[in-house]
């Protein structure tokens, strides 16, 4: 997006904003994709964390095989900006929205998780009215008991459908094992995101028994993207978090660092040990916990309310004075973002370009 302040200093931005850390940024795609370069398994990131097409391509150049969405509105943003290969982990129910998905095949290779029948029957219709052919991929519960198949029995029988009906393009299998990836005890975590993996992989070899090719077996996140990345059988992680971090992620993975920021301006300093922000729960999300204050000693956010942050203060942040700025690390990154339209990339402290979050808000 166009803006006069290219170049110019982070500090003269207006606020509240979100800001990336570019050089941090990159080196998390860098790390994360080094990771995978020579595993078997790929990454596929996901891309409701950042929902912006140029942060998306930047994962893919750096060898991510593919996206995955949560949404089909997302995968329609990304798949106007030119991405292929876009994994939709939800299932897509309705008419209006299959009909959107089955046309959206005339354009990418989109892959969709399914978990019953009925759906499959729906979504082979549409893509025969469309003339498409969609990915299918059955959704495995490994555990989390969101989604997904819950017997062998379902997951096989399940893969016979989709593997037979007209306008369908069986791939193989998904499950995510999101119950494991804040554990904080790396044994436990390990224990059970492998008793997970298992299930995954194992109803995988059923569905191979059963005569049907899987190529994709699909998983994993940000905190457990080593475990289930190494997990034999595994093709794909579909980690999303890792690219900015947040600091529920910092308390539970090393090697990734903190590459986006609110920045927010002091209004007001109505006490000696206080000082209010613009900056409330409309621009950072605090379900995972209160943001933490970046780089300022002596102060901690304590509330925040609709448009205001409450601060405070001891030590030397009792300079913090209205017209000051002041940065907060999103407890939970992928929500934050939600709530912008744009992000401040910056380099050092320069502005370096405004990027639309063109899939924010895209929920359905
Ligand atoms: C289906 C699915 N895959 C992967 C992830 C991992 O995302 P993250 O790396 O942000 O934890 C999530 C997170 O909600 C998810 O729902």
């Amino acid at each position: 997006m166009a803006s006069p302040l290219i170049g110019r200093h982070k500090s003269e931005i207006d606020t509240p904003a979100l800001i990336i850390d570019l050089d941090a940024m990159e080196r998390n795609i860098r790390r994360m994709a080094d990771y995978f370069a020579d595993r078997p398994a790929k990454l596929r990131p996901h891309t409701k964390t950042h929902k912006c097409p140029i942060v998306a391509h930047k994962q893919i150049a750096a060898g991510a095989r593919g996206i995955t969405c949560a949404k089909l509105g997302e995968a329609e943003v990304m798949a106007s900006s030119g991405i292929k290969d876009i994994l939709i982990a939800n299932q897509i129910i309705g008419k209006e929205k299959i009909a959107r998905l089955a046309a959206l095949a005339r354009h990418a290779d989109v892959i969709v998780a399914v978990d019953d029948p009925a759906n499959a029957r729906d979504l082979s219709d549409a893509a025969r009215v469309f003339g498409s052919e969609i990915g299918v991929v059955v959704e495995v519960d490994v555990g989390m008991g969101r989604c997904g198949t819950r017997t062998t029995g379902q997951t096989v029988s399940l893969a016979r459908l989709l593997d037979s009906l007209e306008g369908l393009r069986f791939r193989g299998l998904m499950g995510y094992e999101g119950h494991c990836v804040f554990i904080q005890d790396r044994k436990d975590q390990v224990e059970k995101c492998h008793l997970a993996n298992s299930m995954l992989v194992e109803a995988a070899e059923d569905v191979r028994r059963a005569g049907i090719e899987v190529e994709i077996v699909s998983g994993g996140g940000t905190g457990t993207y080593d475990i289930t990345g190494s997990y034999p059988g595994v093709t794909e992680v579909e980690a999303g978090s890792y690219v900015f971090m947040d600091t529920r992620y910092l308390g539970v993975i090393g090697g990734f660092e903190p590459a986006l920021t609110v920045l927010a301006t002091v209004i007001s300093r109505p006490g000696k040990d206080v000082v209010i922000t613009d900056a409330g729960m409309k621009t950072v999300t605090q379900e995972f916990g209160l943001p933490a204050l970046k780089g300022v000693q002596g102060a901690e956010l304590v509330k925040l309310s609709e448009e205001h942050g409450q601060i405070q203060l001891t030590g030397e942040a009792a300079n913090l004075k209205p017209g000051d700025k002041v940065e907060f690390i999103p407890s939970h990154g992928c929500t934050t973002i939600n709530l912008h339209d744009a992000y401040f990339a910056i380099r050092g402290d320069r502005l370096e370009a405004v990027w639309e979050i063109a899939a924010r808000g895209k929920i359905r």
